[in-house]
Order: C-alpha cells, then structure tokens, then sequence
C-alpha cells in the first residue's frame, strides 16, 4: 500500500487541499486564504465528499476569522460569511455540522476555533478506520471467502480526512486478504468514480473496473458482486439516506437480487432533525454538467437537463448502516432514531 493519502491541512494562513477537479491526470494542492475560494472550491467540486465537507467546513470558519483581522470585518460580516460557507452544498449535513460544531468557540478567538477543527480532522481519520473494521466484519461474517464488492461516487480518502467511508471498508477488506475484485461505477455526470475511485484504488494496487453507471443492475443481478458498498451525504432519523444520484437504483438492483446494500458513513452524517428522505434537500447542478461531455455539446441545443445530484435511497432497501459506533440493520427494523431512543431509555 502507498502512503496514507491527507487531503486537507491548515497551513497557519489557509486550508491546504487537493483540487479534485485535476485528478487523475494531475495531483494539484491549492491554499484557500479566503472565503470566496472555499465556497468557490465547494461549489466547483474541488473540495467534495460529505465528511470532507464537514472538516473544510469547520476550518473554513477559522479561515474566516483570520480573513476578517486581516481585513477588520465588523462582527456581522463574519457571521455573514460563515453562514454562506455553511450553506455552500445543501445535501451533506455535514457541512453544517462541522461549522455548528466549532461557532461556539468564536467568542473564544480564531486559536481556539482551528484547534477544534484541527481535531475535527483527526477524529474523521480514526472514525474512519473504526468503520472499516466495523464492516469488514460484518461483511466477513456473511460472505465466505473473498469479497466482489460494487461502489458507486467516491467515499475515499478524497471524500474524507484519510481512508476513507465505503472505501474505508473495501480498503479493510484488501487489508486483511478478503477483497477479490471492485466494480467502481463511473459516476455520472462529474465521474467521481472513474476519475477519483479508481485513482484511489490504483494508487493502492486494488483489482477494479470501472463500469458505466447504467451497467450497475446488470453486474448485480448476474451475481458478479456479493455487496454494495457506499457512503452518504446525510442519513435521516428514519435510516432513509441521501447519496450520490444513481445510488437507489443499486439499492433496488441489490434487493431485487439478494444482495447486502451497507452504507458506510460517520455519525456525524446521521441527522435526528430530518425526520424522513422526504425532508432532505436535493442540489440541483446545472446543466451544462449533462449536455456536455468532455467541453462538447453532446445533447441537441435547446435540450435541457435534469440533473439531481443525489438521490434518497429508502431505508427498507439498506440492509446495514454502518457508523463508527457499529451496525444497524435499517431493513430488519433497526434505524438511528430507534437506536438514540433505546439508549435513552
Ligand atoms: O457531489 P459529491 O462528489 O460531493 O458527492 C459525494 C457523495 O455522494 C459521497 O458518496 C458521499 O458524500 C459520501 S463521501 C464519504
């Protein structure tokens, strides 16, 4: 295995990333110094990947506070500016939990605020790990001998702090012997799959292909893969659960076939105030993402686009959620809130 890939560092002035927009022809770390080069970079898809958002999104508000001494913003200014950093993407709650989690400590000074996101960072790298194993066992305790998993967007070290979510799991598995081969969708219409998993996965020496999205039902319901695995940009209390657009169509593929669907995210995905999928906000892109390929018009002019880039898979068809903090079962009844409630009790 190569090095451990950490795509995101405080430098002391700015937030140190990869921009993703270069892979995998080029390995490019760009310094955000300011607010509007990290929205811009979240928007773009440069900085992307629901727990990454979270990390950026927390540094980001430190990020803020030094721009403001430097420019002697009034105190409304900077409430202001980290507002528009947490609502840069609405789908991920994590975005918005990493700035909740450290905007108590504003009053505190900029010192204090990049500390708890600093730790921010290191916590996502051991969470990961943590649910790497979780579902690696889990997964080991079900499919005998070596595992043919299918993945869809990327979930890797580019989507976190390191490791990695769903890929965390498919690194485990490779880790301990028991991966045979991935089935990496593509990802239409930014190919998050074939341009940053299989780069991950390459750079990790991991048998793959990529496949086209649509090819996806067709490998499962042939049996040429024994789970899906992926991550997810926000998990409501229900278990019904936001990811990358074409996830629910593995999800059926996978019921319909009898195949496990695990999705693999950190707690910090689960969001108890969003009752249902019904409840999540799905960003809309624009079209040029989908009449285009490659800078060239491919769809007639006049055509417009749809183009959702997440879908709500419905917690029926999940069979395991897998956190930091272990497994639930969505389709055998088990779901977050029922979790949170029994502890409680
Ligand atoms: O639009 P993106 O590339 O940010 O979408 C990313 C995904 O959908 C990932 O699957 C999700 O954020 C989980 S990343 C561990």
């Amino acid at each position: 295995m190569s090095e451990p890939l950490r795509p995101i560092e405080w430098t002391g002035s700015a937030i140190r990333v990869i921009d993703q927009t270069e892979l995998p022809g080029r390995l490019v770390r760009i310094d955000l110094e300011t607010v509007d080069a990290l929205v811009d970079a979240i928007v773009r898809l440069a900085v992307r990947g629901a727990p990454q958002l979270g990390a950026v999104g927390a540094l980001g508000v430190g990020l803020a506070m030094v721009q403001g001494q430097r420019e002697g913003w009034q105190a409304d200014r900077l409430g202001a500016e980290i507002d528009r950093i947490r609502a840069a993407r609405p789908t991920a709650v994590n975005l918005a939990w990493g700035v909740d989690r450290v905007r108590p400590l504003v009053e505190r000074g900029a010192d204090s605020v990049l500390a708890e996101a600093v730790e921010i960072v290191a916590e996502d790298e051991r969470t990961n790990h943590e649910i790497g194993r979780h579902g690696a066992d889990w997964i080991q305790a079900r499919v005998p001998g070596k595992v043919r998993v299918l993945t869809h967007c990327n979930t890797g070290a580019l989507a976190t702090t390191e490791w990695g979510t769903a890929l965390g799991v498919i690194r485990e598995l490779h880790a301990r012997g028991a991966l045979e081969v991935v089935y990496a969708d593509e990802t239409r219409p930014l190919l998050q799959g074939a341009r940053l998993t299989a780069w991950e996965l390459a750079q990790d020496g991991i048998p793959h292909f990529v496949q086209a999205d649509g090819a996806a039902a067709s490998t499962i319901l042939r049996h040429l893969v024994d789970v899906a695995i992926i991550g997810a940009d926000r998990i409501a209390a229900n278990g019904d659960t936001a990811n990358k657009i074409g996830s629910v169509g593995v999800a059926l593929a996978c019921h319909d076939a009898g195949i496990p669907f695990m999705v693999a995210a950190p707690e910090s995905t689960v969001d108890m105030a969003t009752p249902s999928g019904d409840d999540i906000h799905i960003e809309m892109r624009g079209d040029e993402e989908v009449v285009n390929w490659g800078g060239v018009r491919t769809a007639p002019l006049g055509s417009r686009a749809h183009n959702p880039a997440f879908d709500v898979t419905p917690a029926r068809l999940i069979t395991a959620i897998v956190t930091e903090d272990g497994v639930l079962e969505p389709g055998l009844g088990q779901v977050p809130a029922s979790r949170v409630a029994s502890a409680a009790r």
